[in-house]
């Protein structure tokens, strides 16, 4: 099988020195790449900037901003069976990137945002993506309930929640605990463990699922 995953943050440029990004490392989405390809399959990987070495034998597209990324997806979705979107995408990004670098000038300056493609919320309706599709849900409040009503809003057939209120999990950790939602309310904990091993936990759900 073909996976497609994205992994690690965007960059929204401000001017030619400046973007808005976050803290995402890609860890998560470079573990699932690996444990795919550790499990036989194929795996595209469309990554934004990250300091991790590229996958061996992945087929490793690197983007910077939420459209490239989006125009990546699009391009190489045909033909991947199972789609995982571990990236952090920036929800939104200037409106006007300016050409030279902005001097400072008053006390105050306020930048004007935009809303970014939404990736994942594509590809069904957009992309016409009729494989399994997984999204991730980082929440701060009502995990499950959240994470139970984005598998139905964006058409997925997995989603993974993070619990972002836990400290030393998720973001730029090494370690990461995660509850799996499934169609009909079903859900499985995966509890705290190295990214390594939850990405593999994760990649053997999708492929064989464990019994209701
Ligand atoms: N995602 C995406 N494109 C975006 C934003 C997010 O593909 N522009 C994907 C992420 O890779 C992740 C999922 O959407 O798999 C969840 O992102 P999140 O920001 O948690 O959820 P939203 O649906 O944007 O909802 P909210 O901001 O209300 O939490």
């Amino acid at each position: 099988m073909r996976f497609l995953i994205t992994a690690g943050p965007t960059r929204e440029p401000i001017d030619p020195v400046r973007f808005l990004s976050n803290r995402s490392s890609g860890r998560m989405g470079y573990a699932l790449a690996e444990a795919a390809l550790g499990a036989g399959h194929e795996a595209v990987l469309i990554s934004g900037p990250a300091d991790l070495p590229a996958p061996d034998g992945a087929r490793f597209i690197a983007v910077e901003t939420a459209r490239q990324m989006f125009d990546a997806v699009a391009s190489h979705i045909t033909g991947c069976q199972i789609a995982i979107f571990a990236a952090a995408v920036a929800d939104y990004r200037p409106v006007a990137v300016a050409e030279q670098k902005i001097k400072k000038t008053g006390a105050r300056l306020t930048l004007e945002l935009e809303r970014t493609e939404d990736i994942l919320g594509s590809v069904r309706p957009k992309f016409g993506f009729s494989g399994f599709l997984v999204g991730f849900a980082a929440e701060s409040e009502n995990l499950v309930a959240n994470a139970q009503e984005k598998l139905v809003r964006k058409q997925c057939d997995l989603v993974i929640a993070n619990d972002i209120s836990q400290p030393g999990i998720g973001f730029d950790s090494l370690e990461n605990a995660v509850t799996l939602c499934l169609p009909g309310g079903r859900t499985r904990v995966l509890p705290r463990q190295p990214k390594t091993d939850l990405a593999r936990a994760i990649i053997e759900e999708i492929l064989h699922p464990a019994p209701q």
